[in-house]
């Protein structure tokens, strides 16, 4: 059997890392959530006050932020310098400011560098935005998750819902169209889709039917 990384890219709230984590377990893989980290640095920055504008003290900021990802109980939770932030990084305090600390070219350069390393190995599956076009471009599977606006802020709405996150449907429609903008027009490695990637629009599509058809492609390359 044949060692591969899977690359899930695609806009906000598209369900990748539902769908990430669920290949990841039936195939006995990692799963990295490659958001999680730049959320992470985001949460440290506003902490610290550390303007998220400012390329220079965000990078220095990362070189001294230890990011780890653990699995607890079946669920995997991040940590920031060994405390446990894995509820911390969903604030909308963080995701409002988390597409502009992912604009810089150095922050970025670190970042890719950490998750390069993770997936050195293969048996990983990966979700982000530029997994397929920077992070592991020779990615055995790259997969680009779509969905109308409509249905990924009706999705983040009803998952707010059930976590208890106060939640507000309009506002979270307008969060993620201005973060999938932001994320699409920056200059370095911005949002799009690797030519070689397969897409899927998952409008319509249960969390099930995606999770198969990725599955499919992924026994054809092990
Ligand atoms: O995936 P998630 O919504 O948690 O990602 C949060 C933000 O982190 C994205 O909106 C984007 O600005 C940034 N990000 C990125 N590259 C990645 C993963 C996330 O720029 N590979």
């Amino acid at each position: 059997k044949k060692d591969i990384a899977i690359a899930i890219d695609g806009p906000a709230a598209a369900g990748k890392s539902t769908v990430a984590k669920k290949v990841a377990h039936d195939l006995g893989y990692i799963y990295i959530d490659t958001g999680a980290m730049y959320r992470t640095l985001t949460l440290k920055a506003l902490t610290d006050n550390v303007p998220v504008h400012e390329e220079e003290p965000l990078y220095q900021l990362l070189l001294k932020t230890q990011i780890e990802f653990k699995q607890e109980n079946g669920e995997q939770r991040v940590f920031m310098d060994g405390k446990d932030v894995t509820r911390d990084i969903r604030t909308s305090d963080v995701t409002n400011h988390v597409s502009m600390v992912a604009t810089h070219p150095k922050v970025r350069q670190e970042m890719v560098k950490r998750q390069q390393d993770m997936a050195k190995n293969r048996r990983v599956v990966m979700d982000g935005r530029d997994i397929g076009t920077h992070v592991i471009p020779d990615a055995e599977v790259k997969i680009f998750l779509s969905a109308s606006v409509e249905e990924r802020a009706r999705r983040r709405h009803r998952e707010n819902m059930e976590k208890g996150f106060p939640s507000d449907f309009e506002q979270l429609k307008e969060e993620i169209r201005k973060r999938d903008e932001q994320d699409s027009k920056r200059e370095t490695a911005p949002l799009i889709k690797a030519d070689d990637a397969i897409e899927i629009d998952t409008t319509s599509l249960s969390i099930e039917n995606v999770v198969s058809k990725i599955l499919d492609l992924a026994n054809h390359k092990i």
